[in-house]
């Protein structure tokens, strides 16, 4: 569904949050859009930088509220990073300062986990190892636990195996779980309001896919 979205929304320029190792936003420039990928995690950025396409996209390292807000037509958040903001003042401000990115007519389109699904009690490490082969690192098996939920708070464990050496690499992360209610409430207080709600196509009843647009 990202991939078309630029498309049905006329975008010209598109501004990528959190994105990643950036495979979204360098798909974007090879279809010619203009696009900024934004994201704090450097080493993300390192991946994001070898991808193809990855020379037309502009990599801005850093969050929405410390760097100058660009002008753009499409704000996006893919992969669900809407939910790495748990706390509420730095999810407004970051409302605040898309708000402020937005041309005129301009859309931001991001998708949450739909908290009545519970996503948290597939995060066991039986039901989740992965095994993937990377270029340059080799075969990586990888898991997800998770450690705690709480309101709203879904706290869990990724754990790294790497082949080649046998390092194990285990991160913690939290992410909010908001419902709709909230996730709208928090785009009006922002001076934006809910267009659409979509589902994620391939993740039915899984994700609720929100189109803002920035009231008159
Ligand atoms: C689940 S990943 C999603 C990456 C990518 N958008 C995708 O769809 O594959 C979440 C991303 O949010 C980034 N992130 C964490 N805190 C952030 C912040 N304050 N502002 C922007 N991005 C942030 C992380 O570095 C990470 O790349």
């Amino acid at each position: 569904m990202y991939a078309k979205i630029a498309d049905e929304f006329g975008a010209k320029t598109v501004l990528d949050i959190g994105c990643g190792t950036g495979t979204f936003a360098c798909l974007l420039a090879t279809q010619g859009f203009s696009v900024i990928g934004l994201d704090p995690a450097a080493a993300s950025l390192t991946v994001a930088r070898m991808k193809p396409g990855a020379t037309r996209v502009q990599w801005i390292q850093g969050d929405i509220i410390t760097v100058p807000a660009p002008r753009v037509d499409l704000v996006t958040m893919t992969g669900n990073v809407a939910q790495v903001f748990v706390d509420d003042v730095e999810w407004g401000l970051t409302l605040d300062r898309i708000r402020t990115a937005l041309n005129p007519g301009g859309r931001f389109v991001f998708e949450s986990r739909i908290p009545e699904d519970r996503a948290w009690l597939r995060w066991r490490r039986d039901s989740s190892t992965t095994r993937i082969h990377l270029p340059e690192i080799g075969a990586l098996e990888y898991w997800v636990e998770v450690t705690e939920v709480q309101d709203g708070l879904v706290s869990f464990d990724s754990t790294f195996v790497f082949e080649r050496d046998g390092a194990v690499v285990t991160s913690t992360s939290t992410l909010r779980f908001r419902s709709e209610e909230e996730l709208a409430a928090s785009l009006e207080s922002a001076d934006m309001f809910v267009s659409e709600l979509r589902e994620a196509p391939d993740r039915p009843g899984r994700e609720m896919v929100f189109i803002a647009v920035a009231s008159e």
